[in-house]
């Protein structure tokens, strides 16, 4: 088990590239399958979740090369439909394979997807969708087996715009022959990334990034092509909130300013000064930041999966400021470790009350999830003295090299083995 060792205190300065989007990543290497002839995706972030994905489409059939963050595939022979329970247990996306799988073999086999512990995550928008497209379901024992052979024209209209179900019809969609429709669709930038790889490979998908969606099926798609995946719009975010609990001044390269505007909002009533200019984004704080609400929503509002991470800011700003959140009902596990680094908060239901305190005490705490543990970092470096972060297999499932990236700008992290 690794830990991260912070020694808090410094101001982040400097410049950092983002890396490429995990929740673009994962569907878009989903979408490989789609593709009868050979995939050469850039940008792709080297973590956890990335090689999981990596490692189940190899199981699939698909021949992979890696070199840095560049994959070749070649899913020329796609032979095998099922994914082994052990890997669909350690991420939540892997449920996304299923529409791929289906459109290339007309089968699936899985079980219920795992990942991190932020609420129920049911996958029952998915299996419904499927049904209304004419999927035939079968459920035994934990485990559900698809077949889309009588897939049918549809329109699926979604009860709530959940990004894995859009993905995934999507991706069930693309080559079943067929005409279908998404109403009440995800709008996520994700979403929009998904559409351009499957039209540069051929495929005929419209509307993604907004709520309707239009997918026209093909058949078959085979072609060799090249994509790069856009960057990562939460580790993005995280760094920018970094620069802001350490009364910081960084330069973030390669950002898609038009993914992260909710951030930069809130960011600037807080009191950051923020310039973009082109593909950069720069995050000057130089006060101890002010309180404000915020909610999360379905995109383009605020991410839930920023939600941690600007609560954490908020723990030390001036003032009291209010969040709720919408997305997952479970997202506050992390302020357990955060009051033990001295955070003043009050949770009722799916609203936290944070009392801003001056600054953290340095502390032993444990990453609960994902974004969660980003954000103990985040408290770490405000901290002074030494903060231990155990458990950080949740951090690296999603964050490449961030604690290289933070020693960049200044910032004391160096990884531990052991607890
Ligand atoms: C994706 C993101 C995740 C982000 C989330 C919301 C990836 C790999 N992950 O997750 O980082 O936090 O979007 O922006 O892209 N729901 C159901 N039934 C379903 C599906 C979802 O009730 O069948 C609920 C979920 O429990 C949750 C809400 O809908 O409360 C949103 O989930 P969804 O948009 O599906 O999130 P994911 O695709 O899992």
């Amino acid at each position: 088990m690794q830990s991260y060792i912070i020694k808090g205190g410094e101001k982040l300065e400097g410049e950092v590239e983002a890396s490429g989007s995990k929740n673009s990543s994962l569907p878009i290497l989903a979408a490989a399958i789609l593709n009868r002839g050979k995939t050469i995706l850039e940008n792709v972030p080297n973590i956890h979740d990335t090689k999981i994905m990596l490692d189940i489409i190899k199981l699939l059939g698909c021949e992979i090369e890696e070199d840095g963050n560049r994959v070749i595939i070649d899913s020329s022979s796609i032979e095998n439909y099922e994914i082994p329970d052990e890997l669909m247990r350690q991420m939540r996306s892997s449920v996304i394979l299923a529409g791929a799988i289906l459109a290339r073999c007309k089968k699936a086999t899985f079980s219920y997807p795992g990942g991190c512990d932020i609420g129920a995550r049911p996958i029952d928008l998915h299996l419904k969708s499927f049904k209304t497209l004419g999927i035939n379901i079968l459920e035994e024992n934990g485990e559900i087996f698809c077949d889309s052979e009588n897939m049918t024209d549809g329109v699926v209209t979604l009860d709530f715009p959940s990004v894995g179900a859009t993905e995934n019809i999507i991706l069930a969609a693309t080559l079943s022959g067929k005409t279908i429709y998404i109403r009440n669709a995800a709008m996520e930038p994700e979403i929009v990334d998904l559409q351009n790889f499957i039209n540069k490979l051929g495929g005929n998908v419209l509307g993604a990034g907004t709520k309707d969606i239009k997918i026209v099926g093909t058949k078959s798609l085979q072609k060799n092509i090249e994509y790069k995946i856009m960057p990562d719009r939460i580790e993005i975010g995280t760094l920018m909130c970094a620069s802001a609990i350490t009364k910081g001044n960084i330069k973030i390269k390669n950002v898609k300013i038009e993914h992260i505007l909710p951030i930069v909002y809130k960011l600037e009533e807080m009191g950051c000064e923020i310039t973009l200019k082109d593909d950069d984004i720069t995050v000057i704080a130089k006060n101890r930041m002010k309180a404000c609400n915020i909610k999360t929503m379905p995109y383009p509002g605020f991410p839930t999966d920023m939600q941690p991470i600007i609560a954490t800011v908020l723990g030390v700003s001036k003032g009291t400021s209010i969040i709720v959140e919408n997305i997952f009902e479970n997202r506050y596990k992390y302020l357990a470790e955060l009051k033990r680094m001295g955070a003043k908060v009050t949770i009722e239901g799916r609203t936290a009350i944070i009392k801003g305190i001056k600054k953290y005490n340095s502390a032993k705490v444990e990453a609960t999830d994902l974004r969660g543990g980003a954000a103990l970092i985040l408290a770490g470096l405000n901290a002074s003295g030494k903060t231990i972060i155990s458990n950080i297999g949740y951090i690296l499932r999603g964050y490449e090299n961030i604690d290289k990236k933070i020693r960049k700008l200044g910032g004391n992290i160096y990884t531990r083995e052991g607890e």
